[in-house]
């Protein structure tokens, strides 16, 4: 769900997601233990992004926050975690990325992890037992350490895990939200992220090579968007509509071919172009 201000139906919600995921181990660590019953973060876990996603986002977290549905449009399995989180806006307060290079006090996803004061909404993991300090402050070491992807590539190359080296593959894009085809309910999304397999030349970002257009309105002047990559994370394009999306179909379109489309920092350009098509189904 997408949310943009206002009110929440936060204890329903949060009833029916519970209900949702009772029984499938939320709350317990890589090895079956309770998260938050003793002091200690659990043995394998250490300051790589692997590590935190094995260890934390994948037992943890994406039993609520995966596929087209995940709260915030934030979905922290391995295929798309790290695109989502490292410099990108959080959803729910706009003026802080979710994870900022370098920073932890100023990453929203520490401050949800720890319930601190100025967060919207719930402290995470919701619903279930705080993670312990110890295991929140290897979360905070990573993002001390400038949030660099996992070692082996395997999890940053997102949707692409057979790729052996991301420097040998085409440039092509790996993930998008909102997803394709999806339809979102509640208040419209405040940006479209959209991950590549490589860095982004950000000079070729405009209006011909990223478009927004309102799919029952042909001819209609497309949505502008503002584009900028995510900071730290140079191979993730953040597309801010400058207005805020009514109910409606909306189709991304992403130019590749043809000659004046993306490309790469190595000036390999986007294979195909890419057509992206979401549904706001405004608030219920
Ligand atoms: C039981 C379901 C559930 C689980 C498990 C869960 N979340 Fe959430 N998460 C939500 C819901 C619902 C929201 C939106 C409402 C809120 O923030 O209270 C949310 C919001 C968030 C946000 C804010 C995103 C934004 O863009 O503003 C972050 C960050 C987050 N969760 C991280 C986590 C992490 C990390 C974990 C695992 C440690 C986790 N969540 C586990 C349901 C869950």
């Amino acid at each position: 769900m997408w949310n943009v201000s206002g009110v929440r139906p936060l204890a329903p919600l949060g009833a029916a997601l519970l209900a949702a995921c009772a029984g499938n181990g939320a709350g317990l660590d890589a090895n079956g233990q309770p998260i938050g019953a003793g002091g200690a973060p659990p043995p394998p876990l250490t300051a790589d992004f692997k590590s935190i996603q094995d260890d934390i986002l994948t037992p943890i977290c994406t039993h609520c926050h995966s596929g087209a549905a995940a709260p915030e449009g934030l979905e922290l399995d391995a295929a798309h975690s790290y695109a989502l989180l490292v410099g990108v806006p959080s959803n729910e307060d706009p003026g802080r990325l979710r994870v900022k290079p370098g920073s932890p006090d100023a990453s929203y996803l520490v401050l949800k992890l720890e319930g601190s004061p100025g967060i919207v909404g719930a402290q995470m993991p919701f619903g279930a037992p705080a993670l312990p300090q110890a295991t929140i402050d290897v979360v905070r070491q990573w993002i001390t350490n400038g949030a660099p992807p996992a070692a082996t590539g395997s999890t940053a190359a997102v949707g692409s895990a057979a790729v052996a080296s991301p420097d040998s593959t085409s440039f092509a894009v790996t993930a998008i939200s909102p997803r394709d085809h999806s339809r979102l309910s509640g208040p419209p999304p405040r940006q479209i992220v959209v991950a590549f397999s490589h860095e982004v030349d950000a000079s070729l970002l405009n209006e011909t090579t990223l478009r927004l257009e309102i799919v029952a309105a042909d001819g209609a002047p497309p949505v502008a968007l503002s584009a900028r990559l995510a900071e730290g994370n140079p191979s993730v394009v953040l597309l801010t509509p400058q207005r805020a999306l009514g109910p409606g179909g909306y189709r991304l379109i992403l130019r590749g071919s043809g000659g004046g489309g993306l490309a790469d920092v190595n000036a390999q350009s986007l294979d195909v172009d890419y057509r992206s098509e979401f549904t706001v189904q405004g608030a219920p």
